[in-house]
């Protein structure tokens, strides 16, 4: 049976309806950038598990004060809307161990790093970027955002602060699918990867002799990114055999 430990909400940022932020405290907890740990809240009555988790990526960097989650509020989900209606006080549960290979130091040396994320795939890209592996590691890291609607173009001020921090090194590159927005590119990251505007965008190329591209969020995006690097010689990264490709799906 999963040993849980117990945390307190520290702080709550409803963003939109549907995506929230939580900041919890908690005993530290072991984990590298990318990675994530188990939420869980008391399972209603009658369920078989005393306890109802789900994964959640961590948002800050290892050693942060407090954990962070960023998260969709699915409706009718049957965790989600319960810790969006959380406040600060409010007990939640975090499983004792981090998982998860979505991290610097599992991937493969390249002149570039692509983070590209969807919606809440964002959230350990963030942490990421406020380590300094991606750094060390990489000349170069571009940072993808896709959403449907600007109002998702979430934690503005903390991809600032990696912008100011990294200059040079850094490219962000918001992509809004469904209304236009200034400053973002329009449509989904695969047609713009296949119409080259996307590395026009960033200033840096996506390719096998390059970079290392790491993938997080909506399962079709990722599939169909995936699809788009492998007509450019791009392959998933295993431990035993090396490629260019490192994924999370978040469902
Ligand atoms: C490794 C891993 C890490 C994850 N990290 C995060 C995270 O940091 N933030 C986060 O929001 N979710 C994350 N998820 C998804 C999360 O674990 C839950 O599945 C999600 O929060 C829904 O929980 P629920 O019980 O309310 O609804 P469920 O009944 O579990 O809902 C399932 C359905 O909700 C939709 N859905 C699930 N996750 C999302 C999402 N993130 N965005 C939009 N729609 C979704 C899908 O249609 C899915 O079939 C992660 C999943 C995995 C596998
Ligand atoms: N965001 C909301 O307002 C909202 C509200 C209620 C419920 N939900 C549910 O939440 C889930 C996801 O929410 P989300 O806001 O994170 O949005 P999402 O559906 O994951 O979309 C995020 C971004 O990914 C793009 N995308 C989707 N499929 C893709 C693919 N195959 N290839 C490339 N890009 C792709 C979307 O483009 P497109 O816009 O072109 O699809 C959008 O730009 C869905 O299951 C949805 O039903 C969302």
């Amino acid at each position: 049976m999963t040993a849980w430990i117990e945390g307190r909400v520290a702080a709550r940022r409803a963003w939109t309806d549907t995506l929230c932020s939580l900041e919890v405290e908690a005993p530290a907890l072991d984990f590298v950038a990318g990675q994530f740990a188990r939420l869980a809240l008391p399972a209603p009555p009658g369920e078989k598990d005393p306890m109802l988790g789900r994964p959640y990526s961590f948002v800050n960097p290892p050693g942060a004060p407090l954990h962070e989650f960023y998260f969709n509020v699915v409706p009718g989900g049957p965790l989600t809307p319960r810790l969006a209606a959380l406040g600060p006080g409010d007990a939640l549960w975090l499983g004792p161990r981090a998982n998860g290979f979505l991290s610097i130091p599992e991937i493969p040396v390249a002149d570039a790093l692509w983070l590209i994320s969807t919606g809440t795939g964002l959230g350990p890209f963030l942490s990421i970027l406020r380590t300094p592996d991606p750094w060390e590691k990489f000349g170069r890291v571009v940072l993808v955002h896709a959403v449907r609607h600007a109002s998702a173009l979430n934690y503005a001020d903390v991809i600032a602060g990696v912008a100011r921090e990294r200059a040079g090194a850094f490219s962000f590159v918001p992509v809004v699918s469904r209304e236009p927005h200034p400053g973002a590119l329009t449509g989904r990251i695969p047609a713009l990867i296949g119409d080259g505007r996307l590395e026009a965008r960033a200033g840096v190329p996506l390719t096998a002799d390059n970079a290392h591209a790491m993938l997080c969020g909506n399962p079709a995006m990722v599939d169909d990114v995936q699809a788009a690097l492998a007509g450019r010689g791009m392959k998933r990264h295993r431990r035993k055999e090396p490629g260019h490709i490192t994924l999370e799906t978040y469902w």
